[in-house]
């Protein structure tokens, strides 16, 4: 008897091989519990510092959810946003205007990075250090707890030009976003579930004051907007030509909890800046706002799975970078 498969079968097998291979290697790069044995304490000693943090002020966990994904879209994963500019590089990514004055936190990831590199020399990167960060800042303000794969490596390179080539502004609409996105391998609905974040933390006037004073170029306001949300606003949010740039909450209905909320206020037109009206106005991520405001829990579930893809963006692994002894300078 011949025991030899049919060569489509052959065919078949090796191309199973072939898919199992290439997912292990995807998921090979980063590791649930990477520091368990070369750091066993470190996701402790972030996890103790961020709850200071954010008990002492709760913005603090809004600032550190944001710098991860400010970190993830711009050379991936890798802590380039929280290097400083250098003469050499005048405006690295941290101090390009749209990260600088807004973004905020950069004190606790240097807390915990001289706890850490005091208990494990040169073996925690500033990369893994913000991704455990976001997590417990996530858990600590309301959302569901997961487990962050770990290992990445840091970045030496930060250039300011680059924020704005790879972060959408807030006047995007539904469909850059989803095509902004995408080229960072996150679906419409990621897109969707990770700008629940915004039902925590605060925006400067200046992000969305368009919407109120200067609507496509006229003196209207946006007509999605609705009318006594844009009259509380106005009451804060200073007139063309702005005198200073006040700061209001993205989300006025619960401020600093990470909650479905977020998505009532869009079906209310209550959505603070374009990019997050726009979820809702957009024909192709509706339905996604009202699943996300209609089940809390599962928008909670989602979301953790979406940081932890968002966290995996064009990491940096193996030897490939360095382990900076300081996070804001290269070694
Ligand atoms: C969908 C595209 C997004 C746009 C256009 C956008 C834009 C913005 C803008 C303009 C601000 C206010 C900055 C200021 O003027 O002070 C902001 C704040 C914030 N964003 Fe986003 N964002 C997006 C997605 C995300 C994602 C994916 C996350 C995290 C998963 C996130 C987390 C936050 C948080 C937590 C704040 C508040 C920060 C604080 O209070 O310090 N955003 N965002
Ligand atoms: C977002 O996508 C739109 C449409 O493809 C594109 O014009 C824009 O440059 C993108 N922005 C960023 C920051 O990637
Ligand atoms: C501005 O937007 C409003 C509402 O969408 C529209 O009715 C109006 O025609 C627009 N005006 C201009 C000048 O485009």
């Amino acid at each position: 008897m011949d025991n030899t498969p049919p060569p489509c079968m052959l065919q078949m097998v090796s191309r199973l091989v072939l898919i199992l291979c290439m997912s292990a290697l995807a998921s090979a790069s980063l590791k649930v519990g990477f520091y368990s044995s070369t750091c066993p304490s470190a996701e402790t000693i972030v996890r103790n510092t961020v709850n200071k943090a954010v008990s002492d002020n709760p913005g603090v966990a809004a600032g550190l959810i944001r710098m991860h994904f400010h970190d993830c879209f711009v050379r991936g994963c890798d802590g380039s946003v929280l290097l400083a500019s250098t003469p050499g590089n005048p405006i690295a990514e941290r101090d390009h205007f749209v990260n600088n004055p807004s973004l905020r936190g950069f004190e606790v990831i240097e807390d915990a990075k001289t706890q850490i590199e005091a208990a494990c020399p040169q073996t925690v990167s500033c990369a893994d250090i913000l991704a455990f960060a976001a997590r417990d800042s996530v858990v600590k303000v309301g959302g569901t707890n997961y487990e962050v794969p770990s290992g990445r490596r840091d970045g030496r390179v930060s250039i300011g030009d680059e924020v704005i080539q790879h972060l959408p502004g807030p006047r995007s609409s539904a469909d850059e976003l989803v095509s902004n996105f995408s080229k960072k391998g996150l679906s419409a609905d990621e897109m969707v579930t990770l700008s629940g974040a915004h039902s925590i933390g605060v925006s400067r006037c200046s992000s969305f004051s368009n919407r109120l004073y200067s609507f496509n170029h006229t003196f209207q306001q946006d007509p999605s907007m609705d009318a006594s949300y844009a009259a509380t606003l106005k009451a804060t949010c200073p007139a063309p030509p702005p005198t200073s740039d006040p700061i209001v909450a993205l989300d006025p209905s619960t401020p600093i909890r990470l909650d479905n909320k977020y998505y009532e206020g869009l079906m209310n037109h209550r959505g603070l800046l374009t990019s997050d009206q726009t979820l809702y106005t957009s024909h192709s991520t509706k339905v996604m706002v009202q699943n996300n405001a209609y089940n809390g829990a599962t928008w909670a579930q989602k979301f953790a799975l979406a940081m932890v893809r968002m966290g995996s963006i064009e990491v940096l692994t193996g030897s490939d970078g360095e382990i900076r002894t300081h996070c804001s300078f290269v070694n």
